[in-house]
């Protein structure tokens, strides 16, 4: 199935703050229950010891995702602690405030906008994208690639959407009937959310719309590799593409690494 670079919400300079959280916050209590990305985690531990970072710079982070369980499980799991920090364009300061409380300071965050595609020299660390980098279309997509390959920065892009069809039929279905039975369960409990989903559907609406978008602009790794093919950078610097199997649900985690050798 072809990609198709079409907009989402999200992306959109005007899209209202409160809506945008209400999906993000959505997202998060969705990778956060299932453990989307947990198969990922030694991985990312493999890479980061590799590099000797010793803290992950999360960009696009929305309302945190998986952060604060995968910087939990590096800790205590896999015996390697590291601190995180969380960066968006567009910052959910409430939410970025929340995990960073309850990571006891392991997490910390920005809250002014950083853009991905141009990320501050100060922020260093193993710089992560978790179901973010469909976002971008490929000429941007090149450009944060090729900031990291530059600076010889480590850089990880994760993604569990799949362009598949039966996936978007599938989702068509799931997408709404999750928001309608999940969001009374969303903490911290927001009367508007609850306004926003039941009684003027905007939220069940954006976020079956994005969640398509996603799928239908996921680079595969065939795109992923033709994304790498022409940048420049030190011959001294891996990419890695693969693909793996989510532990909890029948789906394949595509992942893109890309990390510098001495
Ligand atoms: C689908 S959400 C993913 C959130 C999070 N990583 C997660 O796993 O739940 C995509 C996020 O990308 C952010 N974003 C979009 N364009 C961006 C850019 N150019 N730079 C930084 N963040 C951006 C949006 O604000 C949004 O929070």
């Amino acid at each position: 199935m072809k990609r198709i670079q079409l907009f989402e919400f999200e992306d959109l300079d005007w899209f209202p703050s409160q809506f945008r959280q209400i999906i993000t916050d959505f997202l998060q209590y969705q990778l956060v229950i299932w453990n989307i990305y947990s198969a990922i985690v030694p991985k990312i531990k493999e890479v980061m010891q590799k590099t000797g970072y010793d803290r992950i710079v999360d960009l696009c982070s929305g309302s945190g995702g998986e952060l604060l369980q995968i910087q939990e499980n590096l800790s205590k799991q896999e015996s390697y602690p590291i601190s995180a920090l969380l960066t968006d364009k567009y910052p959910n300061v409430e939410a970025f405030k929340r995990i960073s409380e309850v990571s006891k300071g392991q997490i910390d965050y920005i809250s002014e906008p950083v853009d991905a595609t141009n990320v501050p020299e100060n922020l260093t660390g193993f710089r992560t994208i978790f179901t973010a980098f469909h976002h971008f279309p490929p000429a941007l997509a090149k450009k944060i690639l090729q900031d990291a390959f530059a600076k010889k920065a480590a850089i990880g892009i994760f993604e569990h959407t799949e362009r598949k069809p039966l996936t978007l039929i599938l989702m068509f279905i799931l997408a709404p009937l999750n928001i309608l039975f999940q969001t009374p369960l969303i903490r911290p409990f927001k009367l508007s959310r609850l306004f926003w989903t039941y009684i003027i559907p905007v939220a069940p609406f954006v976020f079956t719309w994005d969640c398509l978008v996603s799928h239908v602009r996921t680079y595969s790794p065939e795109d992923l590799q033709s994304l790498i093919a022409d940048l420049h950078g030190d011959e001294n610097y891996i990419w890695e593409i693969g693909q793996m199997r989510a532990e909890k649900l029948p789906i394949e985690l595509t992942y893109l690494i890309g990390y510098p050798v001495s």
